[in-house]
């Protein structure tokens, strides 16, 4: 494809993607991301839904855009922009990005996205589309050798949470995270922050068997935890409320992956995994620091 010199291509529309598009958007997110780009497993079944809309930037058929918007209640996350490389820097992801903007102001939702802190371009796409930039989150990994809960743990023991216990898991976490759909309450999980305090939501994680908690003396619940299995065999911590000790300690037991990844939100996160041997994980040379940019008021 040659490479085009003008500032915007009227020549290319954002549609609402179909199946008929579905191929095309594969292939663009395989050479921009390569084989293990997260945002492929979005592109399973069911292609379209009610909370997952994909948009796409055509040309002659072909996907030489694609940004998918992603509806958790109460906001939309703008997912998985990606643009061509030959079709770069002539305001394709600005017009992608206004268009979920307009999906998501017809809601009257915010809409949310996560980019990381080193990638200029994206940070420039969202500036532009007049979003503003709030504190966001660092991933930190671990190998699995190197953390060493047992200086922290108080023997508070962790294990997996079970249906009957989500009424108290939901008023432990409306007790000590009460602010609601704050980030307090979110939780990391492909790179959006899901709200855990929706009843489908601690549903679909029980089942799922990714729910741990931890109890107290008195057997309440003193903590709680969201663990996501990696198919490359790390397992990423979501979130932890509470004391993390046990829940590593757990995960190291049961699991004993070779690497831990923790999505970690503040610095006081941060130090708090530093203790426990976590440093910031990169991939080349770019930081895994993270901004999330929103527009439109909650
Ligand atoms: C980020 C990406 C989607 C941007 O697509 P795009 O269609 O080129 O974006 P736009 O043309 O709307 O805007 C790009 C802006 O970045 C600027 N830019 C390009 N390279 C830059 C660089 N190295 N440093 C700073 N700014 C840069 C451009 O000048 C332009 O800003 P301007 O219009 O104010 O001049 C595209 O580069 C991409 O697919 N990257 C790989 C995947 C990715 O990182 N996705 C973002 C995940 S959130």
């Amino acid at each position: 494809m040659m490479r085009r010199t003008v500032a915007s291509t009227p020549d290319i529309q954002i549609l609402v993607a179909t199946n008929e598009h579905r191929d095309s958007i594969r292939g663009l997110c395989l050479f921009v991301g390569g084989p293990r780009d997260h945002v492929l497993l979005f592109f399973q079944q069911p292609f379209l839904s009610e909370d997952f809309v994909p948009f796409v930037a055509v040309r002659d058929s072909v996907a030489v855009g694609v940004a998918c918007a992603l509806v958790l209640e109460p906001y939309v996350w703008l997912m998985g922009l990606r643009v061509h490389p030959d079709w770069r820097n002539q305001k394709i992801a600005q017009r992608l990005v206004e268009r979920i903007t307009q999906f998501a102001t017809m809601r009257r939702q915010p809409v949310k996205a996560v980019v990381l802190a080193a990638n200029a371009p994206a940070v420039r796409v969202f500036t532009n589309a007049g979003f503003a930039a709030q504190s966001g989150f660092t991933l930190m990994e671990a190998t699995i050798g190197a953390v060493r809960p047992s200086h922290f743990w108080d023997r508070t023991v962790a294990r997996e949470a079970i249906a009957p216990e989500r009424a108290e898991i939901a008023s432990f976490l409306s007790a000590h995270y009460p602010l609601a759909f704050d980030h307090a309450n979110l939780f990391g999980e492909n790179f959006v922050w899901r709200p855990i305090s929706s009843n489908d939501e601690l549903e679909r994680l029980i089942a799922s068997r990714r729910l741990l908690i931890s109890h107290d003396g008195l057997g309440a619940v003193s903590g709680v935890a969201v663990v996501n299995n990696e198919p490359d065999r790390t397992v990423e911590i979501g979130r932890i409320w509470g004391e993390p000790a046990p829940f590593l300690w757990h995960i190291i037991e049961t699991t004993a992956p070779p690497r831990l990844r923790w999505y970690l939100s503040g610095e006081a996160e941060e130090d708090q995994a530093r203790q426990f041997r976590f440093q910031i994980s990169s991939t080349g040379p770019s930081e895994r620091r993270y901004l999330i940019f929103t527009k439109g008021s909650a």
